[in-house]
């Protein structure tokens, strides 16, 4: 009974400490999951689409989910947040202004794929999924190992 309570007490003494960034990097790693999973629903759903067949609506729901949480990540990029855990490069804290022009890149491309969504239109939305994707990438090859 005693040795468990002091380690409860430890943990929760430890805790706080380690998880302010570990919490961030799993919150901004789980974004990033969750976009790729997006992504490979809507590059599926292109593929095996044309311009008659184009499931618009279930599209749409996708792409909305995809705008709706691109500005998310950025918040848990604070300087605390370097570290082991993380593959994020050093020069997403050494070189913000380039850091945000790529986050700007992406989420104006994340806005319009949602716009073409809305519209339905097929090829609209493939051009503006090209877009995101590099986007993503363009990102990946600067700020992640
Ligand atoms: C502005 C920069 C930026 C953009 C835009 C971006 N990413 Fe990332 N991504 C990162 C960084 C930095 C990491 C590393 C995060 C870490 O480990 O701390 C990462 C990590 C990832 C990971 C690995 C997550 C894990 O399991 O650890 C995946 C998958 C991913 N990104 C997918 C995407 C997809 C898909 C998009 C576009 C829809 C995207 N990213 C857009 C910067 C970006």
């Amino acid at each position: 009974m005693k040795k468990c309570f002091w380690a409860l007490l430890c943990l929760s003494l430890a805790a706080p400490l380690v998880h302010a960034d570990a919490g961030d990097i799993k919150a901004r790693q789980q974004y990033m999951k969750d976009w790729r999973g997006l992504n490979k629903k809507m590059g599926a759903i292109i593929k095996k689409s044309d311009a008659q067949s184009f499931p618009a609506k279930e599209f749409a729901l996708l792409a909305v989910q995809l705008n709706e949480t691109a500005n998310e990540p950025w918040q848990h990029y604070d300087a605390d947040s370097r570290g082991e855990g993380s593959d994020a490069k050093a020069a997403v804290w050494e070189k913000p202004q380039e850091f945000q022009a790529a986050i700007k890149r992406f989420t104006d491309a994340a806005a319009e794929l949602d716009k073409a969504a809305k519209t339905g239109s097929y090829d609209a939305v493939k051009v503006s999924f090209g877009k995101v994707g590099q986007s993503c990438k363009a990102c990946h090859d600067k700020f992640k190992d």
